[in-house]
Formats: C-alpha cells, sequence, structure tokens
C-alpha cells in the first residue's frame, strides 16, 4: 500500500490569470496538467493535508476550482480514494460552518471521498490506521501580537467583527484548535484499540520544532499563527499513555519540509510546497506495516 501525500496544492492558484467572470467554463487547464502529472506515479490512495483550495471566491460566480470541485475533479480522474483535512485557506469566500456542512455531504456522496474530521478511522492495513482533524492555530506557542492580521480575518465570514474587537479572532483560534485536541483525545485512543500504528493528518504543525519556512524555524512573532500547541499536548499525551504504540503525524500549512520525534513513538513531519506550483513530494510507503516516507521523485 503506498499513499500519495498531497499538502498545500493551492489550486486556485491555477486559475488563469486576469480572467473573469464567465470566462471559464470548465476546469481550469492547469488544474487538469496537474492532475495528469499524478499518474506518473505509482500509488494507492491519497492523503491531503488541508489547504486544497477556496471555499469560493471574491469576484467569479462560476469557480471551478473551489475545493468541493477539486476533489471531485481529482477524485473522479485519479480514480483512488481521497482522504483529507481542510486547512485555513479551504474557507476563504465561504464560512466554515457552511464548509464543513458541505464537506460531510461529499463524503457522504462519494465513496472515494472521505473528509477525516468527520469521525473517519480508516483502515491502511492490517496494523495501521488513519485519522485526522482540520485542526488551526491556536496562538500559544511564540509570542503573541495583537496586531497581526492572518487574511481568514477578512476573508472568512466567522471572523467578522474582528476589526474591533480581535478577541473574536483569538476566542475562534483557540476553540479551533481546541476542538482538533478534543477529538484527537478521543479518536486516537479509540482508533488505537484496533491498530498498532496511526497515520494522524491535521492541517497545523502540532510543535514548534516542525513550523519551519524555507528550512528555517518560523519565528517568535509568526509561530502563534504556524503551530497548534493544544494539539502538540494531546498527542504528547496519548503517545506516553500508550508507549507501545507508534504515531506519525502528517501536517502542512507552513509550506516548508521538517521532521521532529516528539517521543520515541511520536514523529512529526510536514511536507512542503510552493503556491502556483503544485507537486507530489512525498510518498508513503506501508510496506511490511512500517510507515515510511519517502521523496516522490527518488
Ligand atoms: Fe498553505
Ligand atoms: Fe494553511
Amino acid at each position: 500500500m503506498k499513499l500519495a501525500w498531497l499538502t498545500d496544492i493551492h489550486l486556485d492558484h491555477l486559475w488563469p490569470r486576469d480572467v473573469r467572470d464567465e470566462q471559464v467554463v470548465d476546469t481550469p487547464e492547469r488544474i487538469i496538467d496537474f492532475c495528469e502529472s499524478l499518474k506518473d506515479y505509482e500509488f494507492d490512495a491519497i492523503v491531503i493535508s488541508g489547504d486544497v483550495s477556496l471555499a469560493g471566491h471574491k469576484w467569479i460566480s462560476n469557480f471551478f476550482a473551489t475545493t468541493e470541485y477539486c476533489l471531485k475533479y481529482m477524485a473522479d480522474t485519479l480514480k483512488k480514494p481521497i482522504y483529507f483535512v481542510l486547512g485555513n485557506h479551504d474557507y476563504y469566500f465561504g464560512s466554515i460552518n457552511t464548509t464543513r456542512a458541505k464537506m460531510v455531504q461529499l463524503s457522504d456522496a462519494n465513496d472515494g471521498i472521505t473528509w477525516l474530521t468527520n469521525g473517519y478511522i480508516v483502515n491502511l492495513s492490517s496494523e495501521i490506521g488513519l485519522v485526522g482533524h482540520d485542526g488551526w492555530y491556536d496562538l500559544r506557542n511564540g509570542t503573541l501580537c495583537r496586531d497581526y492580521i492572518m487574511s481568514e480575518f477578512e476573508y472568512v465570514a466567522e471572523f467578522s467583527g474582528y476589526r474591533s474587537d480581535w478577541g473574536i479572532a483569538e476566542r475562534l483560534c483557540k476553540e479551533l484548535a481546541d476542538d482538533a485536541a478534543d477529538y484527537f483525545r478521543e479518536v486516537i485512543p479509540d482508533a488505537l484499540k484496533t491498530y498498532n500504528k496511526l497515520i494522524v493528518v491535521t492541517h497545523v504543525p502540532p510543535f514548534a520544532e516542525v513550523s519551519k519556512y524555507r528550512g528555517k524555524p518560523t519565528d517568535e512573532e509568526h509561530l502563534p499563527f504556524y503551530s497548534n500547541k493544544a494539539v502538540g499536548d494531546a498527542l504528547l499525551e496519548i503517545a506516553k499513555a500508550h508507549p507501545d504504540k507508534e504515531l506519525v503525524t502528517l501536517s502542512g500549512h507552513t509550506h516548508g519540509f521538517a521532521e521532529f520525534q516528539a517521543l520515541p513513538n511520536l514523529k512529526s513531519v510536514v511536507s512542503s510546497a510552493w503556491y502556483g506550483a503544485p507537486a507530489l513530494h512525498k510518498i508513503i510507503d506501508l510496506a511490511d506495516n512500517q510507515i515510511k516516507i519517502i521523496d516522490a521523485n527518488q
């Protein structure tokens, strides 16, 4: 069993430049080309750690590149199961609640598309399972600057009002991150009753040690927005309580490759990404019930 691990493919960046409403009537060519390029690799399923595309578009109504559209297009074209979580960008020009409701429908309506956040424990082999939750950054690592503005504060409905009260953003970020931690505290121990090893997918890096951009650790000011301490703490707690089990986390968001062995049985990996140049960087080989992350082009 081999998994193609994609992260932060941001397919909206493949939308033709300077094209306005009604000019694009089908899947943009560069998205078609990207999906075709994946056919060069050998894999059995796809796992995506968030930031697929956007929920909508600022001014284009027939936007053939929403996250929902891209996932469906990828599943139809590649004919391989897709297991995914959402990233912060996947809610842009929409709302978290509406987008999540759509993902439940998308999973329910398509056997090959699974939004992991909705309680799924996926069987990958007799020893290895797969779980995931979108997650969020929780502002708890690094030094929080309350003037800092992430684009989602402007573009995601739930953040409206943050300009007059930054506390709205702060509370929401922490709540979203804590939801992911609570979810993992419930789902992972449950999955470990069946599996000895678990792949855990979550968009935001759970440890400061794997929050890197272009090879450099995320600085103190940005760390609050590029790590999720709540999930990191939950994973440490769970891994310590299950010393005979192995956890490997897959994340994105920072767009920089990093790995960190947090405990002998807990490893965290973040894969790299470039806006406008989506690519498959890593394959996860599960042969002999081992979780091996290898370069896709080696
Ligand atoms: Fe991203
Ligand atoms: Fe992100």
